[in-house]
């Protein structure tokens, strides 16, 4: 049974994340999806909204769970018993940033590898910092979001 760990902040979760989700939900038997607990940031959703909404949108896919964690991604894999890390690429500087995390978690969690998904195009612009950004400051993020999400973001605009 081959298990993969797809960790973020997911805060929140945009239509390009959620397209990664299902196409790599169809790829291994077990996508546990792993909200980083991270005391340090001011989050827009708090953990318990991130966790609740990710499990929602993924009613539909029965190979996929939703958890948080806290400390080490590597550790958390561990515990999952994770053949690999899932991690979405939109630009080259996605990949930048994303390689010395890759060999790093390699070497803290040897059984577990990175994979890297290409975002698709029509979703490399979306970030969940882009998506505040456009929030805080009134503009519309339909459609850079899934429906839910942005109902959510609404509610919160009221
Ligand atoms: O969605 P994000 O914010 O880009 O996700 C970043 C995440 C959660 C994958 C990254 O911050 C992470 O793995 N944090 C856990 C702490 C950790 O393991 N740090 C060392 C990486 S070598």
């Amino acid at each position: 049974m081959r298990t993969a760990v797809f960790p973020g902040s997911f805060d929140p979760v945009t239509a390009g994340h959620m397209d990664l989700i299902v196409r790599s939900a169809g790829m291994f038997d077990k996508l546990v999806l792993s909200v980083l607990v991270n005391p340090g940031k001011n989050p827009l959703f708090s953990l318990e909204e991130r966790v609740d909404m990710l499990k929602e949108l993924t009613e539909g896919l029965c190979n996929v769970s939703v958890r948080s964690f806290t400390g080490l991604l590597a550790d958390f894999a561990e515990k999952e018993q994770a053949d690999v890390i899932v991690r979405g690429l939109r630009t080259p500087e996605d990949f930048a940033y994303e390689l010395p995390l890759a060999q790093a978690n390699r070497r803290l969690n040897q059984r577990a590898d990175t994979v890297f998904l290409a975002t698709a195009p029509e979703y490399s612009y979306i970030s969940s910092s882009g998506v505040k950004e456009i929030y805080r400051f009134g503009g519309s993020v339909e459609g850079m979001v899934p429906d839910l999400v942005y109902q959510r973001l609404c509610e919160k605009r009221r």
